[in-house]
């Protein structure tokens, strides 16, 4: 089915030839220094069997929000958990969630080390439209430095990052110089459903001093980053309604509502000239940028016409008085992701339809939240609908955004990593997207979280052809490896003076 979802059916356009060639992802410089010498061997000796196994992981369909893909996630599930065993990770199981479970294991021999909790998803977005692949999605081909397959980047490929590292650390040192609990969830792409009542539950066993997220992207081709900042979601759909049957337009029009009409109305409505969303109290949490922030953005080497290019749009456009990258990292969203209603076949057809739909997702920021925002455009959708249709506004589901600490020993730790095995130091970025467990972790656990993902920006992620690029992904199985070892010695990490939640330097 081609229903419109949340925020999960919009396509990019391959843009590869577009970029300058030293933003091309094969110029990465992927150096690699500074690793112990058998541990090196041994990730070299090791290379067909690991690039086997990425291969095969793959190979499963796990399409979270697809119920007819609940096997092949239970699957992916279980082959995950056969992974995690072998690399010498303990009390490995695939845990019930009420929805596609989730894998977790731990290692917790580092006596007086801190313990991080590590998280990715085993689950993937749908695959439409399967006709602009290049090759079948879950049969992945490796092209020069590229492995593509759905998922590759998002986010298997970061989840098969983290379980060579730590069994290559077993196999060669026989330990680890940290505490890892494993937390893989299989319903990311779908709003991760029951992720926080599994979270609150577990509270106690999930005792950690950060979090650990692979999950997100580098900032452009040759430089590594750290993400600070990923914003909230709030999805919704509006439903009109009109006369009980389509009526012919001819005998009826000009005397009953027309739905789709009406629908058309209630969106324009939604924003204004100045690109402001207009549904009132929208904007009252909304955490003003600082200074800082703002000079932050100012400085990240941002090529405002090559990201016009990139879009394949014939403009940008926003809310007035922000830059792009503040648009797009800092500032909360309202867009439509799907219309439909009435006719919709070759040629005509007279009627005034029934009714219309729309699905809304907004973009959050700090200090938004999904559940006021949900209501505060039901009410402004109620009270600007015209009196001739009737209105529902439903909430389809919400996850809060998250700024974390660029200052924290943790975070430290993961930019000298990054540094010491990429070559350069990373850049710290806001992404517009969303990961709900960030801010869970946060808010449940109290635990600060560190987003060190390594995807090239133009993965093609949640589009077709998606891909990750082999450089990288060998380079960030050393990079978690040293992680790990300057996590150990990072000093004062512990979680108790962290649990106030989100904080922005
Ligand atoms: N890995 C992404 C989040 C992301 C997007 C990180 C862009 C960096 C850059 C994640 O898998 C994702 O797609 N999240 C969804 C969440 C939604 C389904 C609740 C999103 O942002 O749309
Ligand atoms: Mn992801
Ligand atoms: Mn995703």
């Amino acid at each position: 089915m081609n229903r419109p979802g949340i925020a999960r059916s919009w396509s990019r356009p391959d843009h590869h030839s577009l970029l300058a060639p030293d933003l091309r992802p094969t110029a990465y410089p992927a150096r690699v220094i500074a690793l112990d010498r058998e541990l090196e061997e041994h990730l070299e000796l090791t290379r067909d069997a690991r690039l086997g196994r990425y291969l095969d992981f793959l190979r499963i369909p796990s399409i979270s929000t697809l119920p007819e893909h609940a096997g092949d996630c239970r699957a992916a599930a279980e082959w995950l958990a056969a992974r995690l065993t072998e690399a010498g990770v303990e009390h490995v199981a695939v845990e019930e969630t009420g929805g596609h479970p989730i894998v977790t294991g731990d290692w917790l021999h580092a006596e007086g080390a801190p313990t991080a909790i590590v998280y990715g998803h085993y689950d993937v977005q749908p695959v439409d439209p399967l006709d602009l692949w290049e090759s079948p999605p879950f049969e992945p081909i490796v092209k020069g430095d590229r492995v593509q397959a759905r998922g590759a980047a998002d986010d298997k490929g970061q989840v098969m990052i983290h379980v060579p590292a730590v069994g290559a650390l077993i196999a060669t040192r026989g330990s680890l110089p940290v505490n890892l609990r494993f937390v893989f969830e299989g319903e990311e792409e779908s709003s991760s459903a029951h992720l926080d009542a599994w979270l609150e539950a577990n509270r106690e066993r999930l005792r950690a001093d950060v979090a650990i997220i692979s999950d997100t992207s580098f900032f452009d081709g040759n430089r590594p980053a750290i993400t600070i900042g990923l914003r909230g979601i709030m999805a919704a759909q509006v439903d009109v309604a009109g006369p009980a049957v389509d009526l012919h337009s001819g005998t009826y029009g000009g005397t009953v509502e027309n739905p789709v009409f009406a629908l058309a109305t209630i969106l324009a409505a939604l924003k204004g000239p100045d690109g402001r969303i207009r549904v009132p109290g929208f904007y009252n949490e909304v955490r003003a940028l600082t200074e800082l922030d703002r000079e932050s953005m100012r400085k990240l080497p941002f090529d405002e016409a090559a990201y016009l290019e990139l879009t394949g749009s014939p403009a940008l456009v926003g809310e007035a008085g922000f830059s792009t990258l503040e648009r797009r990292g800092a500032r909360p969203t309202l867009e439509i992701n799907g219309i439909w209603g009435g006719f919709q076949g070759d040629g005509t057809k007279t009627i005034i339809p029934a009714h219309a739909h729309a699905k809304i997702t907004c973009r959050l920021v700090a200090d938004q939240n999904p559940e006021t925002i949900f209501e505060r455009l039901r009410l402004y959708v109620e009270d600007i609908a015209p009196p001739s249709v009737l209105v529902d506004v439903k909430f389809l589901g919400g996850g809060l955004p998250s700024l974390t600490p660029i200052d924290h020993p943790a975070t430290r730790a993961a930019a000298r990593a990054l540094t010491e095995t990429f070559g350069q130091e990373p850049l710290y970025i806001r992404e517009g997207g969303t990961i709900p467990v960030a801010a869970s972790f946060e808010q449940i656990l109290g635990l600060p979280v560190v987003l060190l993902g390594f995807t090239p920006p133009d993965d093609h992620a949640h589009a077709p052809n998606e891909y990750m690029n082999l450089r990288n992904y060998e380079t960030a199985i050393r990079t978690i490896v040293r992680f790990w070892d300057e996590l150990a010695v990072a000093g004062d990490i512990g979680s108790d003076d962290e649990a106030g939640g989100p904080r922005y330097p």
